[in-house]
């Protein structure tokens, strides 16, 4: 059986190497190759490349292992571990030039459901900072030699982050929802990238992170950073992060935080 850490090695391995693909691609110029639910949700040839990548560099080394990426798809393997692959989370930011952007893969077990998954492994690498985020189930959220500890929130109230999706008719109870967190936040920030909110809540670098209509992929790798970091990371009320709700924050500021917030059930 293969341990948690060497899952970590090759999700670490292939974020660095697929990282720096996106970033010489970033310089050379972005192409925006699609559109996809919405005219503001965009796709670039480097997604896609770097997804292919990916994909490849995991077959090579993991014939066995299912594969789930925001590009190009499922498919089952035969092991009981599957990869949860964005190649490019903040693909906006990529796009403008904002550097906060990140490959973000995770190695868990169990199927392609949240619901139903384990994560074991989870690596986030923003290439414009050099900064590779990394955890594995039991082994500990890690940058660099660095151990990270999620924050306690003092009486300025915590520091939030979120985000808006890209389903306009999503936008004003979006606000709404803020507008009833507001009095418990010392400020809010849009980073925009659901892997950087959840390592920067692993970090203590943000104090909560919450959004609704996420996938997957944007928080697969991200939840475990913040589980491993000692933060309390959930959906619903009592549920896993999934498409409805991802909320993330030390435990004390989580149980502040999730009664405010509205949850498709
Ligand atoms: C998006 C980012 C963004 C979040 C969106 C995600 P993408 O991922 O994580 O912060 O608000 O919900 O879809 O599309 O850039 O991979
Ligand atoms: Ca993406």
């Amino acid at each position: 059986m293969t341990s948690a850490a060497d899952l970590l090695e090759i999700a670490t391995r292939i974020a660095r190497e697929a990282g720096e693909l996106a970033h010489r691609r970033r310089r050379e110029g972005v192409t925006v190759a699609a559109t996809k639910s919405a005219a503001a949700d965009i796709v670039t040839a480097a997604d896609r490349e770097v997804e292919a990548f990916i994909r490849a560099e995991l077959a090579r080394e993991r014939p066995d292992d299912g594969f789930f990426g925001e590009e190009s798809g499922a498919e089952e393997g035969t092991s009981g571990i599957t990869w949860v692959v964005d190649p490019i989370d903040g693909t906006v930011n990529y796009a403008y030039g904002i550097p906060a952007w990140a490959v973000s893969i995770a190695a868990v077990e169990g199927t392609a459901e949240t619901a139903a998954w384990t994560a074991l492994a989870g690596a986030v690498f923003n290439p414009v900072t050099g900064e590779l985020f990394r955890a594995s189930r039991g082994g500990g959220a890690w940058l660099g030699d660095q151990r990270l500890a999620v924050s306690e929130v003092g009486p300025a109230g915590g520091l939030v982050a979120t985000g808006f999706g890209y389903n306009p008719e999503t936008h004003g109870p979006a606000l709404a929802q803020l507008a009833r967190v507001m009095p418990i936040a010392r400020d809010v920030r849009r980073i925009g990238a659901a892997s950087l909110d959840l390592a920067s809540v692993a970090a203590g670098r943000v104090d909560a992170y919450y959004e609704r209509g996420t996938q997957p992929w944007d928080h697969a790798a991200g939840a475990l950073l913040v589980a491993e970091a000692g933060g309390a990371v959930g959906g619903a009320p009592g549920g896993r992060p999934g498409n409805g709700m991802v909320i993330a924050a030390g435990p004390d500021f989580y149980s502040r935080l999730e009664p405010l917030l509205d949850y498709e059930r």
